[in-house]
Protein backbone atom coordinates (compact mmCIF):
# COMPACT_ATOMS: atom_id res chain seq x y z
CA UNK A 1 0.00 0.00 0.00
CA UNK A 2 1.34 3.24 -0.81
CA UNK A 3 0.30 7.21 0.26
CA UNK A 4 -1.63 6.88 -3.11
CA UNK A 5 -3.72 4.22 -2.04
CA UNK A 6 -7.62 5.66 -2.23
CA UNK A 7 -6.59 8.59 -3.89
CA UNK A 8 -8.58 10.11 -6.68
CA UNK A 9 -6.25 11.22 -9.19
CA UNK A 10 -7.23 12.97 -12.48
CA UNK A 11 -4.44 12.74 -15.01
CA UNK A 12 -4.77 15.68 -17.74
CA UNK A 13 -2.71 14.51 -21.21
CA UNK A 14 -1.67 17.23 -23.27
CA UNK A 15 -0.59 16.82 -26.98
CA UNK A 16 3.05 16.16 -27.33
CA UNK A 17 4.78 12.67 -28.11
CA UNK A 18 5.02 11.62 -24.64
CA UNK A 19 1.58 11.05 -24.45
CA UNK A 20 2.44 7.45 -25.75
CA UNK A 21 3.53 7.17 -22.07
CA UNK A 22 0.90 7.99 -20.40
CA UNK A 23 -1.09 4.79 -20.68
CA UNK A 24 1.66 3.20 -18.68
CA UNK A 25 1.43 5.95 -15.80
CA UNK A 26 -2.44 5.12 -15.66
CA UNK A 27 -1.49 1.79 -14.89
CA UNK A 28 1.52 2.55 -12.30
CA UNK A 29 -1.09 4.83 -10.73
CA UNK A 30 -3.56 2.41 -10.57
CA UNK A 31 -1.08 0.46 -9.29
CA UNK A 32 0.35 2.12 -6.12
CA UNK A 33 -3.42 1.94 -5.27
CA UNK A 34 -5.41 5.13 -6.99
CA UNK A 35 -8.11 5.52 -8.95
CA UNK A 36 -7.97 7.63 -12.34
CA UNK A 37 -10.00 9.62 -14.21
CA UNK A 38 -8.62 11.04 -17.62
CA UNK A 39 -8.74 14.51 -19.24
CA UNK A 40 -6.94 14.85 -22.58
CA UNK A 41 -7.24 17.69 -24.95
CA UNK A 42 -7.86 16.94 -28.87
CA UNK A 43 -4.33 16.93 -29.79
CA UNK A 44 -3.00 14.27 -27.38
CA UNK A 45 -5.80 12.19 -29.38
CA UNK A 46 -3.64 12.29 -31.87
CA UNK A 47 -0.58 10.29 -29.54
CA UNK A 48 -2.76 7.97 -27.48
CA UNK A 49 -6.43 6.46 -28.27
CA UNK A 50 -8.76 7.35 -25.59
CA UNK A 51 -10.11 3.52 -25.54
CA UNK A 52 -6.68 2.56 -24.22
CA UNK A 53 -6.91 5.06 -21.72
CA UNK A 54 -10.49 4.20 -20.68
CA UNK A 55 -9.35 0.24 -20.66
CA UNK A 56 -7.09 1.16 -18.32
CA UNK A 57 -8.36 3.50 -15.52
CA UNK A 58 -11.64 1.63 -16.26
CA UNK A 59 -13.68 5.35 -16.61
CA UNK A 60 -14.83 7.11 -19.25
CA UNK A 61 -11.87 9.62 -21.42
CA UNK A 62 -13.28 13.39 -21.32
CA UNK A 63 -11.77 16.14 -23.70
CA UNK A 64 -14.91 17.82 -24.92
CA UNK A 65 -17.33 20.26 -23.29
CA UNK A 66 -20.10 18.34 -24.56
CA UNK A 67 -20.89 14.54 -23.95
CA UNK A 68 -21.99 13.13 -27.53
CA UNK A 69 -22.35 9.90 -26.50
CA UNK A 70 -25.35 10.25 -23.82
CA UNK A 71 -27.80 12.59 -24.63
CA UNK A 72 -29.55 12.20 -21.24
CA UNK A 73 -25.83 13.66 -19.86
CA UNK A 74 -24.69 16.48 -22.23
CA UNK A 75 -22.22 18.54 -20.23
CA UNK A 76 -18.84 17.18 -18.71
CA UNK A 77 -18.47 19.01 -15.67
CA UNK A 78 -15.07 20.53 -15.21
CA UNK A 79 -16.07 21.77 -11.89
CA UNK A 80 -17.21 17.97 -10.80
CA UNK A 81 -13.94 16.88 -12.08
CA UNK A 82 -11.89 18.86 -10.61
CA UNK A 83 -13.73 18.55 -7.34
CA UNK A 84 -13.47 14.94 -7.55
CA UNK A 85 -9.75 14.96 -7.60
CA UNK A 86 -7.74 14.46 -4.70
CA UNK A 87 -4.76 15.27 -6.95
CA UNK A 88 -4.30 16.79 -10.98
CA UNK A 89 -1.20 15.43 -12.87
CA UNK A 90 -0.56 17.24 -15.94
CA UNK A 91 1.06 14.56 -17.98
CA UNK A 92 2.56 15.38 -20.35
CA UNK A 93 2.40 18.98 -19.89
CA UNK A 94 3.78 20.37 -23.79
CA UNK A 95 4.60 24.45 -23.67
CA UNK A 96 1.41 25.19 -25.33
CA UNK A 97 -1.01 24.00 -22.42
CA UNK A 98 1.59 25.40 -19.48
CA UNK A 99 1.78 28.64 -20.97
CA UNK A 100 -2.14 28.31 -21.48
CA UNK A 101 -2.65 27.10 -17.33
CA UNK A 102 0.01 29.67 -16.45
CA UNK A 103 -1.90 32.67 -17.90
CA UNK A 104 -5.55 31.39 -16.97
CA UNK A 105 -6.64 30.43 -20.77
CA UNK A 106 -9.58 28.52 -20.98
CA UNK A 107 -10.24 27.08 -24.37
CA UNK A 108 -10.24 23.41 -23.46
CA UNK A 109 -11.86 20.98 -20.90
CA UNK A 110 -8.39 19.96 -19.41
CA UNK A 111 -7.58 24.00 -19.02
CA UNK A 112 -11.22 24.48 -18.02
CA UNK A 113 -10.79 21.72 -15.29
CA UNK A 114 -7.32 22.79 -13.68
CA UNK A 115 -9.03 26.16 -13.15
CA UNK A 116 -11.39 24.06 -11.31
CA UNK A 117 -9.19 22.14 -9.22
CA UNK A 118 -8.90 22.77 -5.38
CA UNK A 119 -6.63 19.88 -5.16
CA UNK A 120 -2.89 19.78 -5.66
CA UNK A 121 -1.65 19.94 -8.86
CA UNK A 122 1.50 18.41 -10.77
CA UNK A 123 2.75 19.38 -14.23
CA UNK A 124 5.63 16.92 -16.18
CA UNK A 125 6.79 19.06 -18.73
CA UNK A 126 7.75 17.36 -21.89
CA UNK A 127 8.93 19.32 -25.15
CA UNK A 128 11.99 19.41 -27.40
CA UNK A 129 15.30 20.95 -25.31
CA UNK A 130 15.14 24.75 -26.50
CA UNK A 131 11.41 24.69 -26.44
CA UNK A 132 12.35 23.95 -22.31
CA UNK A 133 14.87 26.34 -22.38
CA UNK A 134 12.96 28.98 -23.65
CA UNK A 135 12.26 31.92 -21.48
CA UNK A 136 8.89 31.77 -21.82
CA UNK A 137 8.84 28.39 -21.01
CA UNK A 138 10.45 28.85 -17.12
CA UNK A 139 7.86 32.20 -16.69
CA UNK A 140 5.00 29.65 -17.28
CA UNK A 141 6.98 26.77 -14.52
CA UNK A 142 7.69 29.92 -12.62
CA UNK A 143 4.25 31.38 -12.19
CA UNK A 144 2.41 27.61 -11.72
CA UNK A 145 5.25 27.35 -8.89
CA UNK A 146 4.10 30.53 -7.78
CA UNK A 147 0.31 29.22 -7.88
CA UNK A 148 1.24 26.57 -5.84
CA UNK A 149 1.30 23.97 -8.71
CA UNK A 150 4.37 21.43 -8.68
CA UNK A 151 6.82 20.85 -11.30
CA UNK A 152 8.33 17.29 -11.58
CA UNK A 153 11.52 17.97 -13.17
CA UNK A 154 11.85 16.73 -16.82
CA UNK A 155 14.70 14.49 -17.70
CA UNK A 156 17.72 14.33 -19.91
CA UNK A 157 18.31 12.03 -22.94
CA UNK A 158 17.30 11.37 -26.31
CA UNK A 159 14.55 13.59 -27.92
CA UNK A 160 11.85 12.96 -30.37
CA UNK A 161 13.52 15.95 -32.41
CA UNK A 162 16.63 13.00 -32.62
CA UNK A 163 18.28 15.97 -30.57
CA UNK A 164 20.13 15.37 -27.13
CA UNK A 165 19.49 17.79 -23.95
CA UNK A 166 16.75 18.43 -20.90
CA UNK A 167 13.07 18.11 -22.14
CA UNK A 168 12.02 14.83 -21.89
CA UNK A 169 8.69 13.79 -19.42
CA UNK A 170 10.10 12.33 -16.68
CA UNK A 171 9.22 8.42 -16.83
CA UNK A 172 5.63 7.12 -15.65
CA UNK A 173 7.36 5.09 -12.34
CA UNK A 174 9.74 8.51 -11.39
CA UNK A 175 6.22 10.47 -11.76
CA UNK A 176 4.51 8.13 -9.28
CA UNK A 177 7.31 8.19 -7.28
CA UNK A 178 8.32 11.78 -6.86
CA UNK A 179 4.27 12.71 -6.14
CA UNK A 180 4.40 9.64 -3.68
CA UNK A 181 7.97 11.23 -2.17
CA UNK A 182 6.57 15.00 -2.06
CA UNK A 183 2.66 13.46 -0.77
CA UNK A 184 4.93 11.91 2.14
CA UNK A 185 7.03 15.08 3.20
CA UNK A 186 3.70 16.88 3.38
CA UNK A 187 2.23 14.52 5.60
CA UNK A 188 1.49 15.62 9.12
CA UNK A 189 3.74 12.91 11.01
CA UNK A 190 6.57 13.08 8.36
CA UNK A 191 9.97 12.57 9.84
CA UNK A 192 8.86 11.63 13.10
CA UNK A 193 9.04 8.05 14.28
CA UNK A 194 6.33 5.74 16.09
CA UNK A 195 6.71 3.16 17.77
CA UNK A 196 2.71 1.43 18.62
CA UNK A 197 2.12 -1.95 20.57
CA UNK A 198 -0.65 -4.25 20.31
CA UNK A 199 -2.29 -7.58 20.90
CA UNK A 200 -2.44 -9.69 24.00
CA UNK A 201 0.45 -11.51 25.43
CA UNK A 202 0.79 -15.29 26.20
CA UNK A 203 3.07 -16.60 29.18
CA UNK A 204 3.83 -19.92 28.99
CA UNK A 205 2.71 -22.51 31.54
CA UNK A 206 4.31 -25.17 29.59
CA UNK A 207 5.20 -25.92 26.00
CA UNK A 208 1.65 -26.22 24.96
CA UNK A 209 -0.75 -24.07 27.37
CA UNK A 210 -0.25 -20.22 28.09
CA UNK A 211 -2.48 -17.40 30.14
CA UNK A 212 -3.44 -15.21 27.61
CA UNK A 213 -6.10 -12.17 27.11
CA UNK A 214 -9.00 -11.19 24.24
CA UNK A 215 -7.55 -9.03 23.00
CA UNK A 216 -7.48 -8.86 19.06
CA UNK A 217 -4.78 -6.18 18.29
CA UNK A 218 -7.08 -4.30 15.95
CA UNK A 219 -6.76 -1.15 17.69
CA UNK A 220 -3.08 -1.28 17.35
CA UNK A 221 -2.91 -2.58 14.21
CA UNK A 222 -5.15 0.70 13.34
CA UNK A 223 -3.12 3.18 14.84
CA UNK A 224 0.01 1.99 13.00
CA UNK A 225 -1.66 2.17 9.70
CA UNK A 226 -3.10 5.41 10.60
CA UNK A 227 0.41 6.76 11.72
CA UNK A 228 1.74 5.46 8.17
CA UNK A 229 -0.72 6.98 6.19
CA UNK A 230 0.31 10.40 8.66
CA UNK A 231 3.53 10.01 7.17
CA UNK A 232 5.56 8.31 10.11
CA UNK A 233 8.02 5.55 10.05
CA UNK A 234 5.97 3.17 11.81
CA UNK A 235 7.25 0.21 13.90
CA UNK A 236 4.58 -1.93 15.15
CA UNK A 237 5.36 -4.65 17.94
CA UNK A 238 2.75 -6.99 18.33
CA UNK A 239 1.90 -10.04 20.83
CA UNK A 240 -0.28 -13.28 18.79
CA UNK A 241 -2.68 -12.14 16.74
CA UNK A 242 -3.66 -13.25 13.00
CA UNK A 243 -3.91 -9.58 12.09
CA UNK A 244 -1.32 -8.99 8.94
CA UNK A 245 0.25 -5.01 8.09
CA UNK A 246 -1.24 -4.10 4.83
CA UNK A 247 1.52 -1.29 4.26
CA UNK A 248 4.45 -2.62 3.43
CA UNK A 249 6.00 0.91 5.16
CA UNK A 250 5.32 -0.59 8.82
CA UNK A 251 8.32 -2.91 10.25
CA UNK A 252 5.96 -5.65 12.60
CA UNK A 253 8.15 -7.06 14.85
CA UNK A 254 6.29 -10.19 16.49
CA UNK A 255 6.68 -11.23 20.19
CA UNK A 256 5.08 -13.80 22.51
CA UNK A 257 5.65 -12.88 26.08
CA UNK A 258 5.63 -9.49 28.23
CA UNK A 259 9.13 -9.76 28.79
CA UNK A 260 9.83 -10.38 25.08
CA UNK A 261 7.86 -6.92 24.22
CA UNK A 262 9.22 -5.24 27.18
CA UNK A 263 13.08 -5.78 25.11
CA UNK A 264 11.74 -4.95 21.73
CA UNK A 265 10.12 -1.83 23.07
CA UNK A 266 13.44 -0.62 24.80
CA UNK A 267 15.31 -1.57 21.72
CA UNK A 268 13.28 0.94 19.60
CA UNK A 269 12.41 3.49 22.38
CA UNK A 270 15.51 5.51 22.72
CA UNK A 271 14.79 6.30 18.57
CA UNK A 272 11.60 7.12 18.58
CA UNK A 273 9.46 10.26 18.92
CA UNK A 274 5.77 9.29 20.09
CA UNK A 275 5.13 6.15 21.07
CA UNK A 276 1.26 4.31 22.12
CA UNK A 277 1.14 1.35 23.97
CA UNK A 278 -2.10 -0.03 22.85
CA UNK A 279 -0.99 -3.75 23.95
CA UNK A 280 -2.85 -5.68 26.37
CA UNK A 281 -0.09 -6.77 28.51
CA UNK A 282 -0.18 -9.10 30.98
CA UNK A 283 0.38 -8.00 34.38
CA UNK A 284 1.51 -11.90 35.39
CA UNK A 285 2.96 -14.71 34.50
CA UNK A 286 3.57 -18.48 35.65
CA UNK A 287 6.66 -18.22 38.04
CA UNK A 288 7.93 -21.64 36.61
CA UNK A 289 6.89 -22.46 32.89
CA UNK A 290 7.39 -26.82 32.90
CA UNK A 291 9.86 -27.78 30.44
CA UNK A 292 7.52 -30.76 29.50
CA UNK A 293 3.59 -30.60 29.06
CA UNK A 294 1.79 -30.83 32.90
CA UNK A 295 -0.06 -33.93 33.19
CA UNK A 296 -3.50 -34.80 34.93
CA UNK A 297 -2.42 -36.55 37.66
CA UNK A 298 -4.36 -34.71 40.31
CA UNK A 299 -7.94 -33.29 40.89
CA UNK A 300 -7.11 -29.92 41.97
CA UNK A 301 -3.95 -27.66 40.14
CA UNK A 302 -2.31 -24.39 41.32
CA UNK A 303 -0.18 -22.40 39.08
CA UNK A 304 1.76 -19.90 41.27
CA UNK A 305 2.09 -16.50 39.22
CA UNK A 306 4.48 -13.61 39.50
CA UNK A 307 4.16 -10.13 37.79
CA UNK A 308 5.38 -8.96 34.86
CA UNK A 309 7.39 -5.81 34.13
CA UNK A 310 5.13 -2.89 33.27
CA UNK A 311 6.66 -1.65 30.39
CA UNK A 312 4.75 1.32 30.18
CA UNK A 313 6.09 2.72 33.70
CA UNK A 314 9.05 1.51 32.55
CA UNK A 315 9.19 3.87 29.37
CA UNK A 316 7.81 7.12 31.50
CA UNK A 317 11.16 6.77 33.66
CA UNK A 318 13.32 6.70 30.88
CA UNK A 319 11.67 9.20 28.73
CA UNK A 320 13.74 11.66 26.72
CA UNK A 321 11.14 13.79 24.71
CA UNK A 322 9.50 11.10 23.51
CA UNK A 323 5.50 11.53 23.59
CA UNK A 324 4.10 8.62 25.42
CA UNK A 325 0.51 7.57 25.41
CA UNK A 326 -1.00 4.49 27.31
CA UNK A 327 -4.42 3.14 27.30
CA UNK A 328 -6.48 2.15 30.39
CA UNK A 329 -9.31 -0.12 30.37
CA UNK A 330 -11.61 0.11 33.09
CA UNK A 331 -14.68 -0.97 34.25
CA UNK A 332 -14.92 1.29 37.08
CA UNK A 333 -14.00 4.95 38.37
CA UNK A 334 -13.20 4.89 34.68
CA UNK A 335 -11.19 9.05 34.56
CA UNK A 336 -10.06 8.31 38.49
CA UNK A 337 -8.35 5.57 37.50
CA UNK A 338 -6.88 6.40 34.18
CA UNK A 339 -5.77 10.03 35.63
CA UNK A 340 -3.67 7.75 38.42
CA UNK A 341 -2.28 5.50 35.88
CA UNK A 342 -1.33 8.28 34.18
CA UNK A 343 0.72 10.26 36.88
CA UNK A 344 2.01 6.73 38.37
CA UNK A 345 3.32 6.15 34.65
CA UNK A 346 4.59 9.78 33.47
CA UNK A 347 2.69 9.99 30.57
CA UNK A 348 1.80 12.72 27.78
CA UNK A 349 -1.64 11.21 27.75
CA UNK A 350 -3.74 8.11 28.48
CA UNK A 351 -6.90 6.94 26.33
CA UNK A 352 -9.84 5.38 28.35
CA UNK A 353 -11.81 2.68 26.92
CA UNK A 354 -14.38 1.88 29.84
CA UNK A 355 -15.93 -2.01 29.56
CA UNK A 356 -18.95 -0.32 30.50
CA UNK A 357 -19.36 1.54 27.21
CA UNK A 358 -21.65 -1.17 24.50
CA UNK A 359 -19.53 -1.78 21.67
CA UNK A 360 -16.24 -0.59 23.22
CA UNK A 361 -12.93 -2.88 24.31
CA UNK A 362 -11.57 -6.64 23.34
CA UNK A 363 -11.88 -8.25 19.88
CA UNK A 364 -14.74 -5.66 18.63
CA UNK A 365 -14.79 -3.55 15.35
CA UNK A 366 -15.64 -0.48 16.77
CA UNK A 367 -14.20 1.85 20.12
CA UNK A 368 -15.56 4.23 22.16
CA UNK A 369 -12.56 6.90 24.00
CA UNK A 370 -11.53 9.57 25.99
CA UNK A 371 -8.34 11.32 25.58
CA UNK A 372 -6.92 12.40 28.38
CA UNK A 373 -4.16 14.52 28.19
CA UNK A 374 -1.01 15.86 31.72
CA UNK A 375 -2.65 19.05 32.01
CA UNK A 376 -6.18 17.47 32.84
CA UNK A 377 -7.64 18.43 29.29
CA UNK A 378 -10.15 15.19 28.47
CA UNK A 379 -11.66 14.86 24.95
CA UNK A 380 -14.61 12.68 25.00
CA UNK A 381 -15.29 10.64 21.59
CA UNK A 382 -18.48 8.84 20.41
CA UNK A 383 -18.55 5.22 19.69
CA UNK A 384 -16.86 4.95 16.21
CA UNK A 385 -14.95 1.88 14.25
CA UNK A 386 -11.39 1.68 14.92
CA UNK A 387 -10.15 2.85 12.28
CA UNK A 388 -11.52 6.39 13.14
CA UNK A 389 -10.45 6.10 16.38
CA UNK A 390 -7.15 5.51 15.42
CA UNK A 391 -7.24 8.70 13.44
CA UNK A 392 -8.96 10.54 16.48
CA UNK A 393 -5.69 9.68 18.15
CA UNK A 394 -3.48 10.88 15.82
CA UNK A 395 -5.15 13.98 15.80
CA UNK A 396 -5.37 14.67 19.41
CA UNK A 397 -1.42 14.28 19.31
CA UNK A 398 -0.34 16.00 16.82
CA UNK A 399 -2.89 19.07 18.26
CA UNK A 400 -0.65 18.91 21.37
CA UNK A 401 2.99 18.25 19.53
CA UNK A 402 1.90 21.22 17.22
CA UNK A 403 1.43 23.47 20.43
CA UNK A 404 4.48 22.61 21.98
CA UNK A 405 6.57 23.21 18.93
CA UNK A 406 4.89 27.01 18.34
N1 LIG B 1 0.96 -2.03 30.37
C1 LIG B 1 2.30 -2.30 30.22
N2 LIG B 1 2.86 -3.34 30.87
C2 LIG B 1 2.14 -4.12 31.68
C3 LIG B 1 0.76 -3.85 31.86
C4 LIG B 1 0.21 -2.78 31.18
O1 LIG B 1 2.98 -1.61 29.46
N3 LIG B 1 2.72 -5.14 32.30
C5 LIG B 1 0.40 -0.86 29.67
C6 LIG B 1 -0.71 -1.18 28.68
O2 LIG B 1 -0.19 -1.39 27.40
C7 LIG B 1 -1.57 0.06 28.72
C8 LIG B 1 -1.37 0.59 30.14
O3 LIG B 1 -0.20 -0.03 30.64
O4 LIG B 1 -1.10 1.05 27.83
C9 LIG B 1 -2.49 0.33 31.09
O5 LIG B 1 -2.83 -1.01 31.09
P1 LIG B 1 -3.98 -1.54 32.05
O6 LIG B 1 -4.03 -3.02 31.95
O7 LIG B 1 -5.25 -0.77 31.83
O8 LIG B 1 -3.47 -1.07 33.43
P2 LIG B 1 -2.45 -1.63 34.46
O9 LIG B 1 -1.37 -0.60 34.57
O10 LIG B 1 -2.04 -3.01 34.13
O11 LIG B 1 -3.33 -1.56 35.78
P3 LIG B 1 -4.62 -2.42 36.22
O12 LIG B 1 -4.51 -3.73 35.48
O13 LIG B 1 -4.44 -2.54 37.67
O14 LIG B 1 -5.80 -1.60 35.84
Amino acid sequence: MSILSGKKVLLGISGGIAAYKSAILVRSLIKAGASVKVVMTESAKEFVTPLTLSTLSKHPVLSSFVNEEDENDVWNSHVDLGLWADLMVVAPATANTLSKMSNGVCDNLLLATYLSAKCPVFVAPAMDLDMYKHPSTSKSLEKLRSFGNTVIPAGTGELASGLVGEGRMAEPDDIVAFICDHLKRQAPLFGKKVLITAGPTHEPIDPVRFIGNRASGKMGFELAHCAADMGAEVTLISGPTHLEVANTEITLVRVVTARDMYEKVHEYYPHTDIVVMAAAVADFRPSKVADQKIKKKTAKMEIALEPTQDILASLGKAKQGQYLVGFALETENEMENAQGKLERKHLDAIVLNSLNDEGAGFDKPTNKITFIDNRGKSVPFALKSKTEVAADIFNQILLRLNAQEN
